[in-house]
């Protein structure tokens, strides 16, 4: 008789509830084998955030309280699925802002209990590099580098299989996101910063190296960003900027970031000698860091959609089904210090 279990194999899909609420977002996707986004939803409570400059994380848990139903609801909806045709439950339990990954953790728990499905716990940050692994016809292979820069990281992270990772180094003050953000918000822009410089920036031609690039000649793979703070805030001390002052200021900070992430990153490239560098986290949207790291990097760099850098539950789907381990519902609680596993 005919082997069939190829055929099998390929029709037997494993669909998993991905749920994101370390940060101020809530979101919820369902994603098929890892790769195929059946529906992400995300609910983002940005604007509260932009009217006070920064995210408050009480009202950022509070919003996601409200919200946390609705997004898991609307993602099985745009599916086109029932909790049955759902194979497992995956959450971000950290790292994060403790009371926002209480929501989606303790949900997530709520959910696998009744619907009776496992529950697989995610680091963020390894969400954040399976946003490459997304709609991608073409899937990294290893070993890879990977930078992930977001709001609270800047990690450089040796991939050598599927949840083998080796941490190379990181911030040792600001987070990239973190330095767009603090320093848009002194030359008067809207948070998120890094948009909003993004944008400003647009068509400054002329750069002249005006702001500090850290730790360029460490032998570390470390990266600073507390000094350009500090440059910045020094230079706008009492004064206020013309709109052409603030574009090309915003394009030094924006080129400053860049190459100060790219010079560890391509040093830790040679060093491992890794052919593809993976880019993740808010900070890959920015169009100047993938251009700059296509133009300097010889191999292959991948960069997710916009909307896959930033948090999203179909990174957390993904990495939950290539590390499939899961857990009892007891055992996992939200951890924001959690780091990398
Ligand atoms: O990954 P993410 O959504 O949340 C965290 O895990 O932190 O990243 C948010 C960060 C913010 O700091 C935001 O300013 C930054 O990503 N970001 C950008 C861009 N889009 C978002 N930074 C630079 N350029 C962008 N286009
Ligand atoms: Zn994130």
């Amino acid at each position: 008789m005919k082997d069939l279990s190829n055929l099998y194999a390929k029709i037997v899909l494993m669909r998993i509830l991905g749920i994101e609420t370390s940060c101020d977002e809530t979101a919820a996707s369902v994603v098929s084998d890892g790769v195929k986004i059946l529906s992400n939803t995300v609910a983002s409570s940005q604007e509260l955030h932009t009217k006070t400059g920064g995210i408050i994380p009480e009202t950022a848990a509070r919003e996601q309280v409200l919200s946390m139903i609705p997004v898991i609801s609307q993602s099985l909806q745009e599916a086109d699925l029932t909790p049955d045709d759902i194979d497992a439950v995956a959450v971000t339990n950290g790292p994060g802002l403790f009371g926002s990954l209480v929501i989606g953790v303790e949900t997530a728990k709520t959910l696998s209990y009744s619907w009776k499905k496992p529950l697989v716990p995610i680091n963020h940050l390894v969400g954040h590099i399976y946003a490459n692994w997304l709609e991608n016809t073409e899937p990294p292979i290893f070993p890879n580098l990977n930078l992930i820069v977001s709001g609270g990281h800047s990690e450089l992270v040796l991939m050598e299989s599927h949840g083998n990772f080796t941490w190379l180094g990181g911030t040792r003050d600001d987070a990239a996101g973190e330095a767009f953000d603090k320093t848009a918000r002194v030359l008067g822009l809207n948070y998120p910063g890094g948009p909003s410089i993004q944008k400003a920036s647009f068509g400054v031609k002329k750069l002249n190296t005006l702001f500090p690039r850290p730790l360029a000649n460490s032998s570390d793979f470390d990266f600073s960003f507390s000094g350009l703070k500090t440059a910045v805030a020094t230079l706008a001390a009492g004064k206020t900027f013309s709109k052409t002052q603030i574009a090309n200021y915003a394009a030094e900070i924006q080129e400053a970031i860049v190459d100060s992430l790219l010079n560890k990153t391509l040093k830790a490239a040679q060093k491992y000698q890794t052919k593809q560098l993976l880019l993740s986290g808010g900070v890959a949207a920015n169009t100047r860091l993938v251009e700059k790291a296509r133009e300097k990097f010889s191999g292959k760099v991948y960069a997710p959609l916009p909307k896959l850098c930033v948090d999203n539950g179909a990174m957390i789907a993904s990495a939950a089904y290539f590390n499939y381990k899961p857990v009892s519902w007891e055992k996992i609680s939200a951890d924001s210090g959690l780091f990398f596993d």
